[in-house]
């Protein structure tokens, strides 16, 4: 997915820009492109492929402006070629932008500025947007440069139908920039002398902590020591600056090979943080910035968990507990199809959103749908500042820190965690005393989770060595029972995204119902057994899969009796509502070997963005 960064100061931009975009390169992009502006004259240098040939186009070294703007193009409307990167300018090249999102009219504004005497040389619907800011520039009455630009820009929005994050730099206004969101995100760090501008944090953490978190229609004249910020209408307003606690470092790969395998292995420490001081060994829970009462939660009669992917995995091994021990129905829906099916939803549903990014555009549809609903919502995310946060009534962090691979690992684990804590949360609101012993035991069990996270990571061998026999297999098949299945579900889909084989996972009952019949000689079977009360039922599954031929690795921490598997990776007994936590880190593991032994880029798969902010 598109990339922004941009920079003004009193350094050259260009090393600057070119850093950022590099730091963006994990979100997915074919073209990339930076502009400066030296002796009141813009540069644009752009170019189809990677960041690194950009850095090598002729003339790039020679870019000496203190103030840029720069882009990684994820192409949408027209093919990646160096007239469709970013960035784009208007016809007269006194304006240039930068865009993230999508303009949904733009054939129409194009039409229009076509009949004003406007040329276009891309297809993208981009290139609208500085013609349409010149437009109206032109048109402007108002005297002060500023001014009238900012006007022109927010005459441009007006007209904007669709998502968007601009960086505006002009030659009528060197030494200035202007940036503008609307359901695409945008921050800026600061310092005194020098502003940092990002679609993500993580591409400019290394140069400030010190953030102004953009909302929607607020925009935002830079110089290298102001920041003024102004509303839809154009009133001017204090932003606070927010200081987010990630670490520069957590954003490099440290000695590891991948950003994947280094997330993976970090799961111990992001789980640690996740729990943070939210759970106590003798029992108490507390998470911050919620104030549910008892009445409330006895008041609802449904609740939702929305997300996409990876998330929604997370939110059906959370389901489990939280319909146990808050006895309240609890339905996981996709976000994509939740927000088109008119779900039931009233002022007795408590929606809650799990978004890793807290920028997934059908997860915050979801959300707006919810609210104008008259349900409360609640926003379960990484990212600080993020949308879904701006827009939820609630939030909580999971604080796995940045995480940078495509493929989400610790993420999904501390999203598991998160909701684990909040089911206990809600019971002990609920002072529910049935299970007030059992959740004692969950919330010890959650406890001791990094260090057995840290045994798990130390038994990386069988499962590399299994990985080695079947990388080269078409499909796999994943089963399991009750969360295992929820697990074998993030297993499959781990491996779809990075070693590109076709797997599919199952709830293990449902094999005889269609399934096996695909099971035949040599076929890749991953069986998932963390559950005493089911572990017998699942290996009599996986026995049918071996008689058909089937070659099989086990994840279990159950006494598999006299069976005599092939393949058995070990994980520490815990509590089964918990266990995804544990189970999934192999299966990571595993899709991370396979896609290593294709050679494949584990980081970046192909046809992926790290954050879909797109429908
Ligand atoms: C899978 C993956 C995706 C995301 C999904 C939601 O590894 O990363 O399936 O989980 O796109 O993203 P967030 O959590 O940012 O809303």
């Amino acid at each position: 997915m598109c990339g922004i960064v941009g920079y003004i100061g009193n350094k050259k931009a260009k090393p600057i820009l070119i850093n950022g975009l590099l730091r963006l390169e994990y979100r997915g992009y074919d073209s990339a492109g930076i502009a400066t502006i030296e002796n009141d004259k813009i540069s644009v240098i752009k170019n189809k492929g990677r960041v690194a040939e950009l850095d090598k186009v002729p003339g790039i070294n020679d870019l000496q402006g203190t103030i840029g703007i720069a882009h990684t193009r994820w192409a949408t409307h027209g093919k990646p070629s160096t007239e469709n990167s970013h960035p784009h300018t208007d016809m007269s090249k006194q304006i240039a932008v930068v865009h993230n999102g999508i303009i949904e009219n733009y054939s129409e504004l194009r039409e229009f500025l076509q009949k004003n005497g406007y040329t276009f040389y891309s297809q993208t619907d981009t290139e609208v947007i500085p013609n349409l800011i010149h437009y109206y520039y032109e048109k402007e009455s108002e005297n002060d440069k500023e001014l009238k630009l900012l006007k022109a820009v927010h005459n441009t929005c007006q007209d904007l139908k669709g998502s968007y994050a601009l960086e505006i730099i002009s030659s009528l206004l060197p030494d200035k920039m202007i940036v503008v969101r609307k359901d695409s995100p945008l921050v800026i760090g600061k310092s005194a002398t020098e502003k940092y501008i990002s679609s993500d944090i993580p591409a400019i953490l290394s140069y400030t902590k010190d953030f102004y978190l953009l909302n929607d229609n607020e925009y935002v004249i830079l110089s290298k020591t102001n920041a003024d910020f102004y509303d839809k209408d154009l009133n001017k307003f204090n932003k606070p600056v927010e200081n987010i606690a990630w670490n520069a470092a957590a954003a490099e790969k440290e000695g590891y090979a991948d950003f994947m395998l280094k997330e993976i292995f970090e799961q111990p420490k992001s789980i640690r943080e996740t729990i943070g001081s939210r759970l106590t060994q003798d029992g108490t829970c507390n998470i911050e910035g919620l104030n549910f009462t008892k009445e409330y939660l006895e008041s609802l009669n449904r609740i939702y968990i929305v997300a996409c992917g990876t998330a929604m995995h997370a939110g059906l091994a959370g389901k489990t507990i939280i319909e146990k021990y808050c006895n309240v129905p609890t339905e996981v829906d996709i976000a994509s199809e939740f927000r088109y099916r008119d779900p039931l939803i009233d002022e007795k549903t408590l929606v809650i959103f799990i978004s890793q990014s807290g920028e997934t555009a059908d997860t915050i549809a979801a959300l707006k749908l919810s609210k104008a609903k008259g349900a409360k919502t609640l926003a379960v995310s990484n990212v600080i500042g993020s949308s879904i946060t701006r827009e939820a009534d609630y939030t909580i962090y999971t604080h796995a820190g940045p995480e940078i691979a495509v493929a989400s690992t610790k993420a999904y684990t501390s999203q598991v965690v998160l909701l684990a804590i909040l089911a206990i949360y809600f019971a002990k609101v609920l002072e529910n005393k049935k299970y007030e012993n059992e959740i004692k035991e969950l919330s010890r069990e959650i406890l001791e989770l990094p260090s057995k996270l840290e045994e798990v990571l130390k038994n990386v061998k069988p499962i590399k060595k299994f990985a080695k026999k079947v990388y080269t297999e078409k499909d796999m098949f994943f089963l399991g029972r009750g969360v295992d299945y929820t697990a074998a579900l993030e297993g499959s889909l781990k491996l779809k995204e990075i070693s590109y084989i076709h797997s599919e996972a199952y709830a293990a009952g449902e094999l005889k119902h269609g399934p096996i019949a695909l099971i035949e000689n040599g076929v890749t079977v991953i069986g998932i057994m963390t559950d005493k009360n089911l572990v017998e039922k699942t290996i009599s599954n996986v026995q049918e899969v071996i008689t058909r031929g089937a070659k099989t690795l086990i994840i279990s921490n159950q006494d598999l009796g006299d069976h005599k598997f092939d393949n058995v990776v070990t994980i520490p007994e815990t509590n089964p509502l918990i266990s995804p936590i544990l189970s999934i880190v192999p299966l990571q593991l595993f899709s991370y070997y396979i896609s290593k032994e294709k050679g494949l880029d584990v980081d970046k798969p192909r046809n992926l963005a790290k954050s879909v902010t797109v429908e």
